[in-house]
């Protein structure tokens, strides 16, 4: 009976579109405040979350007070991530009609696995591969996949080469598993990103199997110490270092490994874009001849959350990692995308990729890519003339700044982050702490630049009596 009553509320609830208006109203008030918010909650909007702790519902609540109560008190504990002075972690912010499409695929709601499921996602999928080959310049026929984020795309690529690798040594892991392979090498930076380690943790390829390659200051692979690369190797090079943004030298590592018929894996989460851009395309020259890519859109690109990718030169060994079957499981002629990633059921992200993409046009997401360094190049003259020093060479979007001691220097982000005004992550950087800066916004002006250095500075102000 409660069902029925249930279904037939829902049914009024599409028909009157009040919910949706009512959402729409909340979030068209969260997009106008976006500016005037400070970016982290008020410690009052964190208390409030303890309204969220109830004992699991017995009944039905209204949704009207669902939409309100998350209105209320859940919109205030948001960080304004996509607003002008976010500089945590590697975060972009959001391009309106990205998020415009979102919505419109939200109310969609397609289930991208299977062309049958989704036609129009299997389109913009195929669409989106080419594109993506093109921006950055690799080998036609290249395959992608459409996943969660590098984190992810790490792991299928990663899966890719592992078999691809024991294959040539005439071992099907499909059939045989990895228990008793022959042994494959894995050749890392020492600066490779967390994911990179975590991937080969899942896939059975332990630290102490894994050959690391000592980086320089920048954190980049030192090229005279790559030990001697052969055709059993996976060789793991990054593309922005998440740091310092410095990128590994892909050039000469692809001509070593090519020689050897190693697998060149590029972690280029979000300095892969650099290939899209006249003036920084020298980061990542080469990069055509590697294997594999992981890269993100909603770090750089500025695309809604959840938009990562896998790009394989082989397609054929991407598709028989991420194998499956079912009798119940229809195939098409068409692009069916669980047949590149781990999931079945995913939601369409390409399609806010393809909005994207074309919303900017290569022209465009050059600009967007040379506006991010171009203002991390500012931010960085701008305190260094406070007496900041700036840690790392510049290249892409990340600063890493330290003050006269460590004392300082770890007061002062705290302080910063307190402030709430702006907001960056702490990192080390040669060992000691360091504010690490990522401009990954296109709200963000040189104006917004100039209102963080000042705060930057009163914060150092206010850290400095902290040791004396
Ligand atoms: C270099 C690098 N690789 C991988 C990742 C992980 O990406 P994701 O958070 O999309 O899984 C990041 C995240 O910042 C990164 O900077």
């Amino acid at each position: 009976m409660g069902h029925i009553n249930l279904q037939n509320e829902m049914m009024e609830q599409l028909k009157t579109k009040e919910l949706m208006e009512q959402a729409k109203t909340y979030a068209y008030d969260y997009i106008e405040n976006l500016p005037y918010m400070d970016v982290s909650p008020s410690c009052e909007a964190l208390e409030n979350l303890l309204k969220f702790e109830e004992k699991m519902p017995e009944e039905s609540a209204s949704p009207s007070e669902i939409l309100f109560m998350l209105h209320k008190y859940g919109s205030k504990a948001t960080v304004a991530k996509s607003g002008a002075k976010y500089f945590g972690f590697v975060n972009g912010g959001v391009i309106p009609v990205a998020l415009a499409t979102k919505w419109l695929t939200d109310i969609w709601d397609q289930n991208s696995g299977l062309y049958i499921m989704s036609p129009i996602a299997s389109k913009l999928e195929e669409v989106c591969e080419k594109w993506l080959v093109d921006l950055f310049g690799l080998q036609k026929g290249t395959a992608a996949g459409f996943v969660s984020g590098s984190s992810v795309a790490t792991i299928c690529a990663v899966t890719a080469a592992r078999n691809k690798l024991l294959f040539n040594q005439g071992y099907d892991v499909h059939s045989k598993g990895l228990f008793g392979a022959p042994k494959i090498r894995v050749v890392v930076g020492e600066d490779a990103h967390s994911s990179v380690w975590k991937a080969l943790s899942m896939l059975g390829i332990g630290r102490d199997m894994v050959e690391v390659v000592p980086t320089d200051d920048q954190g980049r692979m030192i090229i005279g110490k790559l030990p001697p690369l052969d055709s059993k190797t996976l060789v793991i090079a990054q593309a922005g270092n998440v740091t310092g943004g410095a990128f590994d030298s892909i050039e000469e590592i692809c001509t070593l490994a090519n020689q050897a018929s190693a697998w060149v894996h590029v972690d280029g989460a979000f300095g892969l874009w650099a290939a899209v851009s006249g003036k920084r395309k020298y980061l990542t020259k080469g990069l055509e001849k590697a294997d594999s890519w992981s890269v993100d859109a909603h770090k750089t690109l500025n695309a809604p959350f959840d938009c990562g990718v896998v790009l394989c030169k082989d397609r054929d060994s991407l598709v028989s990692a991420m194998q499956a079957s079912g009798s119940y499981l229809q195939y098409s002629d068409h692009r069916d995308g669980m047949l590149y990633v781990p999931e079945l059921s995913k939601r369409a992200r390409s399609v806010e990729l393809w909005a994207v993409i074309k919303y900017l046009g290569k022209v465009g997401i050059e600009k967007l890519v040379d506006d991010l360094c171009d203002n991390a190049e500012y931010f960085a003259e701008k305190l260094t003339e406070q007496g900041f020093h700036v840690e790392n060479n510049v290249v892409f979007n990340q600063i890493v700044v330290k003050c006269e001691n460590s004392e300082i220097t770890s007061a002062t982000l705290k302080n910063i982050q307190a402030s709430r005004k702006c907001w960056c992550s702490g990192a080390l950087w040669q060992n000691e702490p360091a504010i690490r800066i990522s401009i990954c916004s296109w709200q963000t002006t040189q104006k917004d630049i100039d209102d963080c250095v000042n705060i930057f500075v009163a914060c150092r102000r206010l850290a400095t009596p902290v040791i004396m």
